[in-house]
């Protein structure tokens, strides 16, 4: 879709990190934010996020965890990533919107990349065909030793929250270990895209980092 004349193009801001980091805390802070500072913010969320994404995020999220086999659980991801790219992100940031989405792609390549063991190059292969170039200008990832983020989840009440939709917590901490690992290793290959944010921290000091990684890489005025 054509840039609206005389708006720019809206930034694209992800968050990424393991089940419980504080992603959807700290995206709804974020976007508070940015729209107190006269931004025009879409808040969004992967799986899902447009109405197809969101009809395959149910096959994705319900169910035993030996569901889907790792390649078709990717087909599947990227059939809802470009649904929700083509329907949502790219129109959203054409019109000059912030587009803020809670996991993008890092999720893919870390769960089913270093947590499923399927290949890197193809996830990456994958990608082109179905989005291109398109990445996001800035990702945050909210760093959390797994057990301390999955202890938040139980405690928080998200899983009661969540009505089932908890297929992939219940995977083993080993999994969650090794893909918090490849978060790691996205952050170090693409330093100047991807920040790792230390997320172990009380909830404010989480929201100025990632507040002041946004005012000095993106120029808002948060
Ligand atoms: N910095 C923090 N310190 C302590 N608790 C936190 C912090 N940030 C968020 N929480 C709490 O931890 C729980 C999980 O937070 P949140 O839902 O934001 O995480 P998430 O990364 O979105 O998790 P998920 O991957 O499961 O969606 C919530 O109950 C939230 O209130
Ligand atoms: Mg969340």
């Amino acid at each position: 879709m054509a840039d609206r004349p005389g708006r720019a193009r809206g930034r694209f801001i992800t968050f990424e990190g393991g089940e419980g980091a504080g992603k959807s805390t700290q995206i709804r802070l974020l976007a508070d934010a940015l729209a107190a500072s006269g931004i025009e913010v879409c808040l969004t969320r992967e799986p899902g996020g447009s109405p197809g994404a969101e009809q395959i995020r149910e096959l994705l999220v319900t169910g035993e965890t030996g569901r889907w086999d790792a390649l078709t659980e990717l087909l599947l991801l990227y059939a809802a990533r470009r649904d929700h790219v083509q329907r949502l992100i790219e129109p959203a940031l054409a019109r000059g919107c912030w587009v803020l989405c809670d996991r993008f792609a890092d999720s893919t390549m870390a769960y089913q990349g270093y947590g499923h063991g399927l290949e890197l190059e193809k996830i990456r292969d994958l990608h082109r065909i179905v989005l291109g170039a398109l990445k996001p200008d800035l990702t945050l990832v909210l760093d959390l030793a797994p057990e301390i983020g999955l202890a938040r989840t139980r405690a928080g009440g998200e899983a009661e929250r969540r009505g089932g939709e908890d297929r992939f917590e219940r995977m083993e901490l080993a999994f969650h270990e090794r893909m918090r690992e490849g978060f790691h290793a996205i952050a170090k290959a693409e330093p100047e895209r991807v920040a790792l944010v230390n997320a172990a921290r009380d909830t404010d000091a989480v929201t100025a980092e990632v507040a002041s990684l946004v005012r000095a890489r993106l120029g808002a005025a948060v």
